[in-house]
């Protein structure tokens, strides 16, 4: 589900100088804030490069998945690569589409700065972008200025509706422990700057720790031991994503504690794995966070193509499961 909205929150100012300066530091000449965005061929097959950020979850799987089963139907000739949770490694699979011709990038940006300089660096080579699920700093590469768009969720939203839900199902009263996404991820900033804005509203809720898990179920897993042993009076678990969260789930049941009861426990992303853990009530809910943006991108590039105004946010619109309506949810689950 996708809307087109022109308002998105602005994180960063735009700063001219500070995108000079930041180019310059990665070693790459900026494009020219005025120059107009690339255009893109009206052609079949046209050659689309999509560089993943790592495939060592649902989430991430679901997403690619969703972009191999639109190329055919698109007319795209995909160019995949996996970055393997490098950064370093998703810039140079960039440099290297750019260096074959590709006539466009599609790409979730693992981190918002490192991976802003090679948005510039394409349009100066005349190849359009289109970002997904995950944003740039803003004030390096600009949407509709830089690069085409940004299509994908509301992560503060996503923290906000996390945030309710918690508040509600502990009475307002709770000693929190936060496991956050990958550092320097639009999705770990936003997800954390919404959560943050709503507990701090209520006084009876206070986040005891906060710390990154990566995203990713094992890390999640070890740090929540460790904070578990700090914090023994832990009453409830925000992770920013699910695979994060059944690693939590591993290591409070580890603890001799019971998960969803002991401590309750809230996320993001609305997984299969998720899904059956609200189901046997372990965890208490989760926010959806769509990885299918293959259509959306395909519809997108067409539309560009011929000339069409898009948004500088194609925003997409997230459901949200408690144990009120997980049974008949599941097949969003994926
Ligand atoms: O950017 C979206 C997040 O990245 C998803 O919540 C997570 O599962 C993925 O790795």
């Amino acid at each position: 589900m996708a809307s087109l909205k022109q308002k998105r929150p602005q994180r960063v100012r735009p700063l001219v100088g500070s995108v000079l300066a930041l180019a310059i530091g990665f070693g790459i000449q900026a494009a020219h804030a005025d120059d107009a965005l690339p255009k893109l061929p009206s052609k079949t097959p046209l050659k689309v490069g999509f560089a993943q950020t790592e495939s060592n979850n649902p989430w991430r799987l679901a997403e690619t998945k969703s972009f191999k089963e639109v190329a055919a139907k698109c007319g795209w000739q995909l160019v995949l690569t996996d970055a393997n949770s490098s950064p370093a490694k998703q810039v140079s699979d960039i440099q290297s589409m750019i260096a074959q011709h590709v006539d466009l990038l599609v790409f979730p940006p693992r981190e918002e700065k490192p991976l802003a300089p090679v948005v510039l660096q394409a349009k100066k080579a005349g190849i359009p972008v289109i970002l997904v699920d995950r944003d740039v700093d803003q004030s390096v590469a600009k949407a509709g200025r830089d690069y085409i768009t940004f299509i994908g969720s509301d992560f503060i939203d996503q923290g906000h509706r996390a945030a309710d839900w918690l508040v509600k199902a502990t009475g307002g009263k709770a000693k929190i422990i936060e496991l956050e996404g990958s550092t320097g991820a639009s999705a770990a900033n936003d997800r954390k700057k919404g959560f943050d804005e709503i507990i701090a509203k209520n006084p009876g809720m206070t986040i005891i720790a906060s710390q990154s898990g990566d995203f990713a179920r094992d890390k999640g897993r070890q740090v929540m031991e460790t904070l578990l042993q700090a914090h023994p009076d832990v009453t409830a678990v925000y992770a920013h994503n699910d695979e994060m969260a059944l690693g939590a789930i591993a290591a409070i049941k580890a603890a001799g504690k019971q998960p969803g009861k002991d401590i309750q426990i809230v996320t993001i992303d609305g997984t299969k794995g998720g899904m059956d853990a609200i189901a046997a009530g372990e965890l208490g809910a989760s926010v959806q966070s769509s990885p299918f943006f293959g259509p959306l991108a395909c519809d997108v590039a067409q539309r560009y193509a011929k000339g069409e105004k898009i948004p500088t946010w194609v925003k997409v619109s997230d459901r949200f499961y408690d144990k009120g309506n997980v049974k008949e949810s599941m097949q969003y689950g994926y």
